[in-house]
């Protein structure tokens, strides 16, 4: 969602506003704008709605050099997408961006009679209205005071009209990352707008004010403006992570990616063929002591969370449950101190995800956050973290994550089952040996996938497109769907497929795409049946089984193998079959692939 970006020093601040925000397009917005210092020390203020390549233009006629500015995309939520809503907003004597929600924006208009200055629909600028009513040529006291008086989310970037080269920060909830680096200060709510500058950096502390000058970062507390020193950290990737490298799209070098990033995910965690944690301080007592597992996440992850649910329920025995975040909170969940709640997020900033973890925790439940960015809000706040290894993950459409996040749930299952006394360690270093083939697997689909290609000729001129599955089977088939949709905008929905006849089946005709995932031995015939009535109804199926399996030669269309990895291991790569069919099916309808309409990849609102 919104993305922000400040500079100050030496360098040309326009170029790396712009640069900044280019980094931060994979978010998703619909605007974008900045405000920076010009040669007089006044502020100038250039914002567009679209693409960042349309300010960028704007800001090519403007020929005087910068040293301090702001940037900010904007993804609507208060207030359509309109040059007004876009942000800088500027408010008397002061300039800022902002990412999150003011909720008391209307009192606030109010108290502050705003309602004749406001330009924009935006919560946003009434809070750059109160700052600017509160500012008497302190920014440490203003800022402290406009906080004591905002209720929400925020995470601000702020210019004083009198402070030229000064940049201040506060956030609460919505990410911002700071650093000070050999050639400035630089601020940004995502990593990736720093990777470029600097691999050391801080995560802005809630409840303390960030000052940025050319020649310092300096954070103080809020309430007694002492100076702090926030814990400096290093970034676990380089630039390169973070470019498309010859790649035509981000989504299909992260594709690609996935072998690598699960044996970087696997092997440090790996002592004698079996999963331990040790160095991730995860203790065993963790895993033993609980009496239910409860999986929290949205979107992506959360499909994770479903594939985990039905290869840790057998094999523990106890009740393994699978919640959208954003409903957990409010159905009052069976939570307690005996339940071991997994979160599971790749970016670690899903507003929702964040706020189901807060209220396990307050429930009793242990929290263990499966998460992909280090230092994120997730991994900060859980009890336990362990982290995946898939390195910046830019295309909006989640790929390699969702490959490490299920090998993180792999291993933890394995190691739950061990610690439980479900396995002995024979059986555990089997599973495991027998998880390893997974990668080869993954390797060999990504190298044809040129047979996915094909397979989407049909698939595109249709608005429908139907996944089924039984079983572990249609655990995959939901993310299969989710991808589709996503990327290609084809209405694409997955089914248990003995459900078919309860409902679906009616919307099944001549040449409706269906994708059917057979790979599961013991459901293997049923689901063959289920094919039958599917083509029998005139669908153009797409079969996906594994290589040797028995398959008429009418059943399927199309018929699609993966190598014969064991049963409950196929979802690897069949991820990579369905990811590659969604990404063709985008490209084939010349689709922006890495950033969809209206979607963001971090969705930092609830
Ligand atoms: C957004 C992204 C998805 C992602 C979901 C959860 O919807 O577009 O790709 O799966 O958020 O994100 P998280 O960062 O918590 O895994």
């Amino acid at each position: 969602m919104c993305g922000i970006i400040g500079y100050t020093g030496p360098l040309e601040a326009k170029k790396l506003l712009l640069e900044g925000l280019a980094g931060l397009e994979y978010r998703g917005y619909d605007s974008a704008g900045v405000a920076f210092f010009d040669t007089d020390s006044h502020i100038r203020l250039i914002k567009q709605v679209g693409k960042v390549a349309s300010l960028k233009e704007a800001m090519s006629k403007i020929k005087e050099d910068s040293h301090c500015g702001i940037g900010h995309t904007r993804w609507a939520t208060h207030g359509g997408v309109t040059v007004e809503n876009a942000h800088p907003h500027q408010a008397g004597r002061v300039t800022l961006i902002h990412n999150g929600i003011i909720e008391n924006y209307h009192q606030l208009t109010e108290e502050f009679c705003l309602e004749g200055k406001l330009k924009s629909q935006t919560d946003s600028e009434v809070a750059a209205w109160v700052l600017d009513s509160l500012y008497e040529g302190d920014p440490l006291e203003a800022i402290k005071n406009l906080v004591h008086r905002l209720e929400g989310t925020y995470g601000f970037c702020i210019l004083f009209a009198d402070r030229p080269g000064e940049i201040y920060a506060v956030r609460k909830v919505s990410p911002l990352v700071a650093a000070y680096t050999h050639s400035g200060a630089v601020i940004a709510s995502d990593l990736t707008a720093l990777i470029p500058y600097t691999q050391k950096y801080f995560v802005v502390p809630e409840q303390e004010i960030v000052r940025l000058t050319p020649y310092k970062v300096q954070t103080y507390n809020l309430e007694t403006f002492e100076k702090t020193s926030p814990e400096i950290m290093t970034v676990n990737w380089n630039l390169d992570a973070a470019m498309k490298n010859g790649f035509p799209h981000f989504m299909l070098k992260e594709i690609h990616e996935q072998p690598e990033a699960m044996k970087n995910t696997i092997l440090p965690r790996l002592n004698r063929g079996i999963p331990d944690f040790s160095d991730d301080r995860i203790p065993d007592s963790l895993f033993a002591e609980c009496s239910q597992v409860h999986i929290v996440a949205c979107g992506t992850a959360m499909h994770a969370g479903m594939v985990a649910k039905a290869i840790m329920e057998p094999l523990l025995r106890i009740p393994v449950t699978v919640t959208i975040a954003s409903e957990f909170r409010y159905q009052d969940p069976l939570v307690d101190e005996r339940t071991l709640a997994i979160i599971i997020s790749q970016s670690g900033e899903t507003i929702d995800t964040l706020a189901a973890m807060t209220l396990a925790e307050r429930l009793g439940a242990k929290t263990l956050a499966i998460v992909n960015v280090k230092g994120s809000t997730i991994a900060r706040e859980s009890q336990y973290v362990l982290y995946t290894h898939a390195g910046p993950e830019i295309a909006v459409a989640s790929t390699k994550a969702y490959s490490v996040q299920l090998a993180a749930l792999y291993m933890v299952a394995c190691r739950m089952a061990l610690v439980r006394g479900k396995y002995t360690e024979e059986q555990a270093k089997a599973f495991f040996s027998e998880f390893l083939d997974v990668i080869p697997a993954m390797e060999e689909m990504i190298e044809r996938k040129e047979e996915m290609k094909r397979v989407v000729t049909h698939l595109i001129n249709s608005p429908d497109a139907f996944f089924i599955g039984r079983g572990l089977d249609y655990a995959f088939s939901l993310e299969g769907a989710l991808k589709l949709k996503e990327i290609s905008y084809i209405h694409a929905e997955a089914y248990a497929a003995g459900e078919l006849k309860h409902g679906t089946i009616a919307l099944i005709s001549d040449q409706v795409p269906v994708i059917a995932t057979a790979t599961q031995d013991v459901l293997f015939s049923k689901m063959i049946s289920n094919v039958r009535e599917v083509k029998a109804r005139g669908a153009f199926v797409i079969l996906l089984t594994k290589e040797g399996a028995e398959v008429d030669e009418n059943l399927a269309d199309v018929h699609l193998t993966i190598p014969a990895v064991k049963d409950q291991f196929t979802v690897f790569p069949i991820a990579v079959v369905l990811q590659l069919i969604a990404y063709y099916a985008s490209l084939g309808k010349n689709l922006d692939v890495d950033q969809p309409r209206n979607l963001a990849k971090s969705v930092t609102v609830e």
